[in-house]
């Protein structure tokens, strides 16, 4: 087997059902794309019922499948989660890939309808209960959960990890868009540890990628007014590869047979070594404090 891997080791997906969030741009379109051209049947997640079928016109154009399916939701509303959540369990009874992939960064401080830091709550929370409300099915299908978190995890989250209070992620006298960031990418990779331990007997396989820096709307979309958001606008560019290469990562961690439960990903296919951040008991101790924080919203 090649230690590499490009578009020509893409297996046939057809018969397989993806669901991508956030795919109306950047990596999450171009992901959406590579698995409609191979076969799959592609649930294309958009914020709003307009622009996900606008994507789903786009990539039909682009690939010629038949087999997508908009789907739409705020992922800054658990109640819209929980929609969004109810329409993909309508659309298909099997989900073999999960790829939780929509995200924001460089946001100034600013709380969701739920009353919960910005960064965590789309980067985070919205997938975590996604996943949730979605459980069964990913069960049934043993599907492979990928998430897509950022090299920002080991680099920029709090020098303790992701705090364990909401009171700490909405913290706004203290708040640093960078950090917020950085912590919501951890969770990514805490949650997949979670997964991986507590999912994996029931065949579920969860796994972390880092697409690398990569030029998208998340940078130039980045309206914070702090030296990353800066960065993000103005220089990030630079030092960033496309989409369209930089999407090789997470659809390896997607559908290589080299991917086992509980793995982290970078460079497409490179180990990435996530073991500093992800020592003792903060997996558990995140997903406990997570449900909380959802049964408190009423949303258990
Ligand atoms: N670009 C990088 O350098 C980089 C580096 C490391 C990690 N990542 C990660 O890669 C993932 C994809 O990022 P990208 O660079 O492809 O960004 P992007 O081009 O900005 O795409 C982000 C996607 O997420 C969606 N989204 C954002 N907020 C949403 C919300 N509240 N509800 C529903 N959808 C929402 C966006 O939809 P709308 O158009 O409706 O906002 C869009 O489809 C993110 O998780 C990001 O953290 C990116």
């Amino acid at each position: 087997m090649s230690r590499y891997f490009s578009l020509a080791d893409m297996p046939d997906m057809t018969g397989k059902t993806v669901v991508v969030t956030g795919a109306t741009m950047g990596l999450g379109y171009h992901s959406a794309r590579v698995f409609a051209s191979h076969g799959a049947r592609v649930l294309v997640h958009g914020r709003t019922a307009e622009k996900a079928g606008k994507a789903v016109e786009q990539l039909q154009a682009e690939t010629g499948s038949e087999e997508l399916v908009a789907v739409h939701g705020d992922l800054s509303s658990l109640d819209s989660v929980k929609k969004l959540a109810n329409a993909i369990s309508k659309a298909t009874k099997r989900i073999d890939v999960l790829m939780l992939n929509a995200g924001v960064a460089g946001l100034d401080f600013e709380l969701s309808q739920d009353g919960i830091e910005m960064h965590m709550a789309v980067n985070y929370v919205a997938h975590f209960y996604l996943f949730k409300k979605l459980e069964h099915t990913l069960k049934v299908s043993k599907a492979r959960v990928v998430s897509v978190s950022s090299g920002a995890a080991a680099s920029t989250c709090h020098a303790g990890g992701v705090p364990l209070s909401l009171e700490a992620w909405n913290n706004k006298a203290e708040y640093n868009e960078l950090r917020s960031y950085g912590d919501s990418k951890l969770a990514n990779i805490l949650f997949t540890k979670y997964v991986a331990e507590h999912y994996g007997s029931a065949g579920i396989v969860a796994t972390v990628v880092d697409p690398g820096v990569v030029w998208t709307a998340l940078n130039a979309r980045a309206a914070g007014s702090s030296m990353f958001s800066m960065f993000l606008r103005n220089v990030a560019w630079f030092f960033s590869s496309k989409p369209e290469e930089a999407v090789l990562t997470q659809i390896f961690a997607s559908v290589s047979p080299r991917v086992e439960n509980g793995t982290s990903w970078q460079l497409v296919c490179l180990p990435w070594d996530v073991r500093g951040k992800t020592q003792g008991e903060g997996a558990a101790l995140l997903w406990k404090m997570t449900e909380k924080v959802l049964r408190e919203k009423g949303f258990a």
